[in-house]
Parts: structure tokens; sequence; C-alpha cells
């Protein structure tokens, strides 16, 4: 399957929140992601996929506000282009496999979610959202990136360990549904030269042509 990131859009809510409805049934009340796209301080992504599309009634928005220079910034400071694209798709609606989001708060961003359709796990999705929205922290400025995770979520916590996250904290009785804990992980550095290393070498492998992700980026707005 070939697939890739870009910037959520409002015509991507209706798929985004059935995702979210799916992956996280026991949050209550389920996030409202129109509102989460006019927050400034949220960011989201999504994953599409280029051969599929859906069947939601055609929505017409403007892309989200300057991610076309953030995109062109990740592409200086970085020796390859970013996993994520902020090119309007060629035709048609995009079919989403998974969508993942942050919150910047000074030099720190906090991943609100990440989540791919049951059908579609298992297939490196999951690992490109959390590659771009590494990529897209570090372009933002921030030095440290934080989750919390359920204690049973042992899926998500490999996905993270592999990324170098640690355990920094446990919270008892966070998730109200069923009082269970949770992990709270970190990554303290992603600006470090050991940090990218490490990234590089992850991008490599999780590319299936030995390549790093590549995209078309538009400067369009
Ligand atoms: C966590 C989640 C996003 C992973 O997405 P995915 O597309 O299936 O993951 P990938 O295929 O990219 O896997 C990447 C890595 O994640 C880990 N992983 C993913 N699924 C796993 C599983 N079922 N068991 C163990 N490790 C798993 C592995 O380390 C894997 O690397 P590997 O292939 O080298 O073993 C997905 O399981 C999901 O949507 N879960 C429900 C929502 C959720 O719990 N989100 C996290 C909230 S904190």
């Amino acid at each position: 399957m070939s697939y890739y990131v870009r910037l959520m859009r409002k015509e991507d809510i209706a798929q985004a929140t059935e995702i979210d409805r799916e992956a996280f049934p026991a949050e209550w009340p389920p996030i409202d992601y129109e509102r989460e796209l006019q927050n400034w301080l949220a960011h989201y992504i999504v994953a599409c996929d280029d051969s599929e599309t859906s069947q939601e009634p055609e929505v017409t928005v403007a892309p989200q506000k300057g991610f076309s220079k953030l995109a062109s910034r990740v592409r200086q400071w970085f020796n390859y282009e970013p996993a994520f694209s902020s090119e309007l798709p060629p035709s048609g609606r995009q079919y989403i496999l998974g969508f993942a989001g942050f919150w910047i708060t000074a030099d720190e961003a906090h991943i609100t979610n990440i989540a791919v359709r049951e059908i579609h796990r298992r297939q490196g999705i999951g690992e490109l959202l959390l590659i771009s929205i590494i990529d897209l922290a570090t372009g933002l400025n921030a030095g440290k990136l934080t989750l919390e995770v359920r204690a049973s979520n042992i899926a998500a916590q490999s996905l993270y360990y592999k990324y170098g996250f640690t355990q920094v904290g446990l919270r008892h009785g966070y998730y109200t549904n069923n009082k269970e804990d949770a992990i709270l992980m970190s990554i303290e550095d992603i600006t470090s030269a050991s940090f990218q290393s490490r990234l590089n070498q992850l991008k490599k492998a999780h590319s299936k042509n030995g390549e790093l992700p590549s995209t078309k980026l538009s400067d369009s707005y």
C-alpha cells in the first residue's frame, strides 16, 4: 500500500473522528477536531492512502495556515524532505488510514493521540505518523516530546520505546473509565545529534527502499 502524511484539514474530520472512536472508545467526551484545528497550539496530521477515495461528501476548505513556511524551514534545516506534505490531493477525496496530533507549549510538544484504523495496523503507518510528528515538532522549535499512554497499551508503548521514549512517571488511576494508570513517557532532547542520528536510522529502516521519506511540498500559501 502506498501512503503518505500531510496536515489534517477540515474535510478529514469525519474520518478522523471515526478512527478516534474505534481506537479510543472509552475516552469521553470525544475530541472536537473542528475546535482543535482552530487551536494554534494544536497540530494534527493524517496518513492518507494514495489509491483509495472515501465516500464522504466533498467540502471545500483552506489548508492550515503557515504549514508551507514550516515545511520549507524543515526542508532547509534537514538534509531530506520532511515526511509530510502540504499539497492538495490531485482529485477526489482521500481515504484516511490514521492520524496523530500534538500540542506545543513552550519548548515541549505533547502528543495528544496517534491512531491507525484497526484493519490497517502493523503496516508502518503509526511509525510514519510518529516520524512526522517528531519532524514537525522539531521544526516548531520543540526540544522535548512527552505523552501519556495506558499501562496496558503494549503496542503503543513498543512504538514509543522503539523511537527512544523512556518512562519518566506514572499517574495512578489516570483513566476515568477503568482507573487504569497512565505511563508518562518523554524524549528529553529531540534536537540532539545522537537522537537525530538514531531517528535517521529508523527512517531508513522504515522506508521500504532504504531511502528517507520523501514528498512533494508546495509553497503556494
Ligand atoms: C499504536 C498504533 C498507533 C501503532 O500503529 P501501527 O500502524 O499498527 O504501528 P506500526 O505498524 O507502524 O508499528 C511500528 C512499531 O510499533 C510497535 N507495535 C505496533 N503494533 C504492535 C503490537 N500489536 N504489538 C507490539 N508492538 C507493536 C512495534 O514496535 C512496531 O515496530 P516493528 O514493526 O519494528 O515491530 C496502533 O496500534 C493504534 O492505532 N492503536 C490504537 C490507538 C492507540 O492506542 N494509540 C496510542 C495512544 S497513546
